[in-house]
């Protein structure tokens, strides 16, 4: 395969950040992982770029015994490892907004606490009560905290103008299923406003998954030919190299149907998929994402191997270095039947995209880290090149390059230079780093910006989450009841037999990793 360049000029739109406004963040889960690696990261950036109110300040509540200096010094740490160009002024100005308070997170004093430092730390840094509550816990302490917030009156959910200077920002996993995300949407829902609730799912923050609506809804010559018509089939891969990691206790309970699946894929999906919304509003963006999710045709129980498989890997080698299998690693059950890869054939039952199958693979232990999206449009219908010996040309392949290398490619024939028809499949590059000599921003960035500028565009509403656990409740059950462990698979390798069928079947390839 032969690569081309093409120039690209990028006409700048003049789009400015919007700053947020002043306010404080309180997270609880402040002294564990997500707090250190993502969002005092992320915050450290948002502060450097200069998008943070000058009044804005951080309360990180913990279980963990700390008092804020100790607090200030591990995100010292934590940034200084982690993030590139920050000065040492910048830091100390960063860390000075940082406060800590300890407590037992089920005890309705802690809240008592909890409100009268905010009203200390609101006084001396001049913020109006506009605070954002971000679960930063394992899942299992969401609904107490959300509870405990409601009974101090901290979650505010009042008059309309009230209610928008509190917000409640609930990461990943919302739910185990069905069930338990209805109830936690209840939960939350009796404390606070749909309005103010921000579900976050970090890959709607990536630069690559917000352009996917750009690419499709800003340009016109895409949308005349993403359907049925011209669309062969789409491929999106989540692969990554890491295993489990020091994440045993969370992954073995959860597995790739919940960890990946049921967020991240279904809301990649909804974006290739969904119709044009009316405008860039969160509603209208969320309206036709569940609009979406709801045309996806439920899994048949009997025929279940036919459209969904999953794999578990066993040792194998990861870039020439032997790694162990899953159930080997630590803190995993030896006879665990979690799995870590997980394969899907599915259908999105309406006008625009009957018969066109979507096939989703993401799994840990792969050959490589690489997410995207790959649209393979239909061949031509006719060859008129059968008397040069080309019957069977390959089809056009676009390719939205979510990570590690950003980019979009779009694969095309071409004419080779000299006397006989001969032809070479071209890629057609672009490739966000060297068009705009930026590194990419940690999604974390953008997903805490928007929930302090109010802006739920990238956060998933109560009626998507429960629609995304509605099509795979009944896999997990299924899976549950089955006797069978998922198939094994050599860590280091693209994938497996059963996995392979699910596609093959069908006459098509999984694309190489
Ligand atoms: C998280 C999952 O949501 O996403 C992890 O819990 C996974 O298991 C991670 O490794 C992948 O995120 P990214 O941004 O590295 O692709």
């Amino acid at each position: 395969m032969q690569e081309i360049r093409p120039s690209v000029t990028t006409q700048d739109i003049i789009c400015e950040e919007v700053a947020a406004p002043p306010s404080a963040l309180v997270v609880f889960g402040a002294s564990g992982d997500l707090t250190r690696r993502k969002l005092l990261i992320s915050l450290a950036q948002v502060f450097k770029r200069g998008l943070l109110d000058e009044r804005f300040y951080l309360l990180g509540v913990g279980r963990k015994k700390l008092i804020s200096k100790q607090f200030r010094q591990i995100a010292q740490q934590a940034i200084q490892e982690n993030s590139s160009g920050i000065s040492a002024k910048e830091l100390k100005s960063f860390t000075d907004k940082l406060y800590y308070i300890s407590g037992d997170y089920s005890d309705p004093l802690f809240y008592d606490s909890i409100k009268v430092k905010l009203a200390e730390l609101d006084k001396k840094h001049k913020v109006d009560g506009s605070r954002i509550f971000y679960l930063a816990v394992p899942p299992f302490l969401y609904s107490t905290i959300v509870e405990q917030l409601g009974s101090a009156g901290l979650s505010c959910p009042g008059e309309p103008a009230s209610r928008q200077r509190v917000r409640l920002v609930v990461e990943k996993p919302f739910g185990r299923d069905l069930q338990s995300a209805v109830e936690l949407n209840r939960i939350i829902h009796r404390c606070f406003d749909e309005s103010q609730v921000y579900r976050i799912d970090h890959y709607l923050g990536k630069e690559t998954v917000q352009n996917i609506l750009i690419f499709r809804f800003a340009n016109a010559i895409f949308e005349p030919i993403w359907n049925r018509n011209y669309i062969d089939h789409v491929q999106i891969t989540i692969a990554e190299s890491i295993g489990v990691g020091h994440r045993a206790s969370y992954y073995d309970k959860a597995g790739a149907l919940r960890d990946m699946f049921q967020n991240h894929m279904l809301q990649m999906l909804a974006l290739v998929a969904i119709e044009l919304p009316t405008s860039f509003e969160a509603d209208h963006i969320r309206d036709e994402k569940v609009k979406l999710l709801r045309s996806i045709r439920p899994f048949k129980l009997d025929e279940l191997d036919s459209f969904i498989v999953r794999g578990q890997y066993g040792p194998g080698s990861i870039n020439g270095k032997k790694v162990v299998g899953y159930r080997a690693e630590p803190g995993i059950n030896p006879q665990s039947k979690a799995e870590t890869f997980v394969a899907a054939k599915l259908f999105m039952d309406n006008w625009r995209w009957k018969g066109v199958p979507f096939y989703l693979r993401t799994g840990k232990r792969l050959a490589r880290k690489d997410t995207e999206i790959a649209i393979t449009f239909k061949k031509v219908p006719h060859s008129m090149f059968i008397s040069a010996g080309l019957a069977n040309m390959p089809p056009n392949v676009l390719v939205l390059q979510i990570q590690p290398e950003e980019g979009i490619s779009l694969s095309f024939q071409a004419k080779r230079p000299g006397s006989k028809i001969c032809m070479s499949t071209l890629d057609m590059n672009f490739n966000y780093q060297s068009v705009f000599g930026i590194e990419m921003p940690e999604a974390y960035q953008r997903l805490l910006l928007d929930c302090m500028v109010g802006d739920q565009t990238l956060f998933t509403r109560y009626d998507g989450v429960e629609i995304a656990w509605q099509l795979l409740t009944p896999v997990l059950e299924a899976w549950q009841n089955d006797e069978a462990a998922p198939y094994e698979y050599a860590a280091g390798s693209d994938s497996f037999a059963e996995a392979d069928s699910l596609i093959e079947a069908d006459g098509r390839k999984w694309r190489k990793l």
